[in-house]
């Protein structure tokens, strides 16, 4: 990395952030719990009131242009949370004046523009980090100690359903990405990438075997899908699947994951991954009663991970921890949403 934790110890880490609208909040959050080791320096919006209202709010330089921002601020590392489809050109510019880059989920909307982001930070010397921050959902987090202690024994498994309503409201919106192609991708994409992510990560880390996927617009007036089903294998036999769909009635319903292993079968389930909805494995733990409690409210499917994501990126910079998702990491599910989209489109399996 640029910056030598020698150089970063005595001083906070200057953070920039492009694009403040609904999930900047999230960010602002998370870095105001965070103050003793990162500085909001600047932020930018294209909307200059967006761009003014966070810079009061992080007591930060507030800029409408990109270019401008990196032209005349000093900056260790930027966050990316403008549309989708733009992420490949912020990641690529901030990268090209040399700072480190968080973007937010997805890292590009299709594989080919995710490798050539990850190619262009490593050529640029530059950290690329990618946001998939419910990983460190506290139940998230059981099951990943469950996986790495080898309770489940071998996984066979691995299902998901994102049952949630986006109304036609939330995408006729003046201006506004979602339901575009080039802009937002799909729902798989926009809503579904974190569970996919989570599925891929608990499956092993591994290469994927096969991907089959079926996506349809049943009643959305948009330009992409509103649900769909895809089937996975991995390298190593763990099977997968997924439903999706933004058309549930009357509210979200569910975002779960169940994990069916040798030892071990366990759900995760509420709106958003926060509840413990069953847990069982063959051998007793002594804090397996409080695990099954460790649910917590969400107002939002967004969750909590923000705040540790960002306690992700101060360890990385002290040197102590490498990053939890890197580009390489977030090219893992970027690679299995890419083989839905391709298979639904020849209405065939993609297999690697
Ligand atoms: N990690 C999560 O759970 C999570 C949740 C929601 C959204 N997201 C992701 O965060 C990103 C932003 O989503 P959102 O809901 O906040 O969208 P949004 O439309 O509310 O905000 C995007 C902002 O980017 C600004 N912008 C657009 N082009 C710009 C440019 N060239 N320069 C500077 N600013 C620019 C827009 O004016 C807007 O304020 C998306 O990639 C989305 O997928 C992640």
């Amino acid at each position: 990395m640029k910056h030598l934790l020698s150089t970063i110890k005595d001083r906070r880490i200057r953070l920039g952030f492009i694009g403040c609208g609904r999930i900047s909040n999230k960010h602002f959050e998370a870095l105001e719990q965070h103050t003793t080791n990162i500085e909001v320096v600047a932020v930018c919006d294209v909307i200059e009131e967006s761009a003014i209202a966070a810079a009061k709010k992080m007591e930060a330089n507030h800029y409408t242009n990109i270019q401008d921002m990196l032209d005349h601020e000093e900056l260790d590392i930027v966050t990316i949370a403008t549309p989708n489809g733009l992420h490949p050109k912020h990641i690529m510019q901030v990268a090209d004046a040399g700072v480190h880059v968080i973007t937010e989920k997805p890292m590009a909307i299709t594989l080919e523009d995710g490798i050539k982001v990850n190619n262009y930070c490593k050529e640029k010397n530059v950290q690329l980090f990618v946001i998939h921050q419910n990983r460190l959902n506290d139940t998230v987090q059981e099951v990943w100690k469950a996986c790495t202690t080898g309770r489940f024994g071998k996984i066979y498994m691995i299902t998901s359903n994102v049952f949630w309503t986006r109304p036609q409201s939330y995408y006729d919106v003046d201006g506004d990405w979602h339901g575009s192609k080039d802009m937002d991708g799909g729902a798989f994409l926009t809503q579904a990438s974190h569970y996919v992510d989570l599925m891929q990560w608990i499956a092993g880390d591994t290469q994927p075997k096969s991907v089959y996927a079926n996506i349809k617009t049943l009643a959305r007036n948009i330009d992409t899908e509103d649900s769909g089903s895809a089937i996975f294998e991995w390298e190593n036999g763990v099977l997968g699947s997924i439903n999706m769909t933004v058309l549930t009635y009357p509210k979200n319903y569910e975002g779960s994951c169940t994990i069916i292993g040798e030892k071990g079968t366990v759900k995760i389930g509420g709106v958003a991954m926060n509840a413990i909805e069953h847990w069982e494995f063959a051998d007793q733990w002594p804090n397996d009663d409080a695990i099954r409690q460790s649910n917590y409210e969400t107002a939002s499917v967004y969750g909590f991970g923000h705040v540790r994501y960002y306690e992700n990126i101060i360890s990385v910079f002290m040197g102590t921890k490498p990053p939890l998702i890197s580009g390489d990491g977030g090219l893992h599910s970027l690679q299995l949403l890419d083989a839905i989209y391709k298979s639904s489109e020849k209405k065939q399996p993609i297999t690697f």
